[in-house]
């Protein structure tokens, strides 16, 4: 079966469901998880998603080779070495990055009493669904990162990139035909589509279009990501 959270109310409510047997797939594509598989396809050893910039910085007191990644408002944190742009996350070769995002992070750790949480965005989308398709799991779980507490289009677009590549005889919701139609419509449209979006109008506010640019590019990186107790590494 083939469901999707499409936004924080309904990713808290997962907190009561049992999620032993579940697969998510977890997408913030402006920005978290576009950088954290950027990252991973540069080499970086391990990212460790936090949900306080407070327990970030705890963790780099205890191990000073860690570097601090991470934005609030869509802006670099004080003192932290990197922001949330795909691109600084193409320089962290063989470091371990702790990073704390508004919603990306959150949604990751929301999740992990999953069996399996990977890592989504339309970077490695193809590479994904071989990797889904491959392994078959019974119950898998979309999770739309969102934009603060509301619904988010291109994580929206993110999740049905993913449906629209995978067979759906096991069955599907309502909610993935519903985000699987929305990529069909976007078609060949992506860049523009989360240009329009709040999150993309608020990037390209404070001078981020590239960013868009970048995330919105399809399959470029044959990697998948996952979490691994604390940390997200290569599959
Ligand atoms: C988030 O986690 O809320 C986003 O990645 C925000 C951003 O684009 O910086």
């Amino acid at each position: 079966m083939i469901q999707v959270a499409l936004c924080p109310s309904e990713i808290r409510r997962t907190s009561a469901m049992d999620l032993s047997g579940v697969t998510a797939v977890v997408f913030d594509v402006l920005r978290a998880t576009s950088s954290i598989i950027t990252g991973l396809a540069s080499g970086a050893e391990a990212i460790i998603p936090v949900r306080t910039v407070e327990e970030a910085r705890k963790l780099k007191l205890n191990d000073s080779d860690l570097l601090l990644a991470g934005e609030r408002g869509g802006l670099p944190l004080e003192g932290f070495n990197l922001g949330n742009s795909p691109e600084e996350f193409e320089q962290i070769k063989g470091r371990r990055v702790v990073m704390t995002t508004t919603n990306g992070t959150v949604a990751i750790e929301a999740m992990k009493a999953a069996a399996k949480v990977l890592i989504g965005s339309l970077l490695n989308i193809d590479a994904l669904a071989d990797y889904l398709f491959r392994h078959r799991p019974r119950s898998l779980l979309l999770v739309c990162a969102g934009t603060g507490e509301e619904f988010s289009l291109e994580d929206a677009i993110g999740a049905g990139a993913l449906v629209a590549r995978l067979p759906d005889d096991e069955g599907i919701s309502d909610s993935a035909i519903f985000v699987r139609s929305l990529y069909e419509r976007v078609g060949d449209d992506v860049l523009e589509w989360l240009r329009q979006t709040e999150n993309g109008k608020h990037l390209q506010k404070i001078g981020k279009d590239a960013d868009i640019r970048r995330c919105a590019q399809l399959s470029v990186f044959d990697v998948v990501g996952h979490l691994a107790g604390e940390s997200v590494v290569r599959l």
